[in-house]
C-alpha cells in the first residue's frame, strides 16, 4: 500500500503548547513509516502556521522556535501543504486546537482528521455544556451551577449563596473553557470563594462550581466511531497533593502515580467501561477520547469529564491503558488514522 501522509498539527496558542509539543514529538516518532509519512505542521504561541520546513528547522532550534509571531495562517507554506495531507492527526492541546476550531478548519479544507468533530470537541471544551449534556444523558455527576462574569463581579454576596444552596463545601471552582487545572480552586470555605472566583475569570467568562467528589481518579480510554470501545485496563491517578493540579500534572519533581491498572474491584471497572461508552456517545464523539471518573469507597462512579485530546506522548495515560490492554502505541495511532479516514469516506466528519 502507499504511503499516506499525515499533518501532524501541534503546538497554538493555549496554555498547554508545551504539553502538545511533547504529546507530537512522542506521536511523530512512533507513527509506522511504512503506512505514513509526517508532515509536521507546527502552530506558534502567537497562533502563526508555520510550513513543514519551518516547523522541522523549529523542531530541529528547541521549543522556543515556536515563540516566534506571525499572524495566523500568513505563513504561505503551511495551508497549501496542509491541503496536500491525506488525513490530519490534530495534537493542539486547549483553546483554538481541542476546542473545535481547529476541526472546523478541517472540515473545510475537506481533510480526514483524528479525533472528534467540531460539536463534540466544542461541548468537551466546554464544561457547562458537557455537564447539562451528561446530566440530560441520565449520567451521573457532581451537583453544579454555573456562573457568569457579571453574576460573579457584580454581587458577588448573591453569587455566594447560589453556591453555598446549590453545591455547598468544599467546592471546585473551574473556568468553563479550560484544561490542565489551569484556573481551577479548591474552595473549602466561604473565605477562598473570593480568590477561586477570580482565578476562574482570569481564564474564562464563565465559571463552573462543582461539589468536591471523594474518591478515586479514574481514567478510561476510548476508541472507535460509530460503535466504539474501552480499553479492557482502566487506569487511576493518584495525585501527590489535594488535587491533580497543573504541576502535578506536568512539574519535573511531581510525585503523582499513574496506576495501571487502578485499584478498583474487577465489577467497578466493568461499569467505569460502560458509563465511559455513554459518555463518548452522548458527546458523539469518535476517532478517540479518555474519559475520566470519581469512583467512591463504595464503588460509585461519577463521571467528571471527556477529553477529546488528552495528553499523548507514550507514557500519557490515553496510550498506556491501550498500550496494557494489547494494543501498542505504533498500532494505536495507526487505528486511530485509520478511524479518520474511515469517517471521511463515510463523509460523515461532523
Ligand atoms: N468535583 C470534583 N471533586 C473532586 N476533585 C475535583 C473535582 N473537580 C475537579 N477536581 C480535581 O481537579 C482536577 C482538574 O479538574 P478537571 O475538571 O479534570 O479539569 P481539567 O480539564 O483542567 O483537567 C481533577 O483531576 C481533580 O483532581
Ligand atoms: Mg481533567
Amino acid at each position: 500500500m502507499a504511503r499516506q501522509r499525515v499533518a501532524v498539527i501541534f503546538g497554538g496558542r493555549s496554555g498547554e503548547h508545551e504539553v502538545s509539543l511533547r504529546s507530537a514529538r512522542s506521536v511523530m516518532g512512533a507513527l509506522d513509516t511504512e503506512r505514513w509519512e509526517v508532515a509536521p505542521i507546527g502552530v506558534t504561541r502567537s497562533g502563526a502556521w508555520l510550513s513543514v520546513g519551518e516547523t522541522k528547522a523549529a523542531l530541529a532550534a528547541g521549543a522556543e522556535a515556536f515563540d516566534e509571531g506571525g499572524a495566523a495562517l500568513a505563513t504561505d507554506g503551511a495551508l497549501a501543504e496542509l491541503g496536500a495531507c491525506d488525513v490530519a492527526f490534530p495534537l493542539v492541546h486547549g483553546t483554538y486546537g481541542e476546542d473545535g476550531c481547529l476541526q472546523g478548519l478541517l472540515e473545510m479544507t475537506g481533510i480526514p482528521y483524528a479525533g472528534a468533530g467540531v460539536a463534540a470537541s466544542g461541548v468537551g471544551m466546554d464544561k457547562a455544556l458537557q455537564k447539562a449534556l451528561f446530566r440530560e444523558a441520565g449520567i451521573p455527576v457532581a451537583r453544579y451551577v454555573v456562573l457568569r462574569r457579571p453574576e460573579v463581579e457584580g454581587d458577588g454576596d448573591e453569587a455566594r449563596r447560589f453556591v453555598e444552596d446549590e453545591v455547598g463545601y468544599p467546592c471546585f471552582t473551574k473556568p468553563a473553557n479550560g484544561g490542565s487545572s489551569i484556573g481551577i480552586t479548591r474552595a473549602a470555605s466561604r473565605e477562598d470563594l473570593g480568590g477561586a472566583f477570580a482565578a476562574a475569570l482570569a481564564h474564562d467568562e464563565k465559571v463552573v462550581v462543582e461539589q468536591a467528589v471523594d474518591g478515586r481518579e479514574i481514567e478510561c480510554s476510548m476508541l472507535g466511531n460509530e460503535a466504539p470501545e474501552a480499553a479492557g485496563v482502566v487506569g487511576e491517578i493518584e495525585p501527590d497533593r489535594e488535587f491533580y493540579d497543573y504541576d502535578s500534572k506536568y512539574a519535573a519533581d511531581s510525585g503523582t502515580t499513574l496506576h495501571v491498572p487502578a485499584r478498583i474491584e474487577a465489577d467497578t471497572s466493568e461499569r467505569v467501561r460502560e458509563l465511559a461508552r455513554r459518555m463518548y456517545l452522548a458527546m458523539g464523539c469518535e476517532g478517540y477520547a479518555r474519559v475520566d471518573f470519581f469512583v467512591g469507597a463504595d464503588g460509585t462512579a461519577t463521571g467528571s469529564e471527556v477529553n477529546t485530546i488528552p495528553g499523548f506522548t507514550s507514557i500519557s495515560m490515553f496510550p498506556r491503558l491501550w498500550e496494557a490492554s494489547g494494543l501498542p502505541y505504533r498500532e494505536l495511532l495507526t487505528r486511530i488514522l485509520d478511524l479518520a479516514l474511515e469517517r471521511g469516506e463515510r463523509g460523515a466528519a461532523r
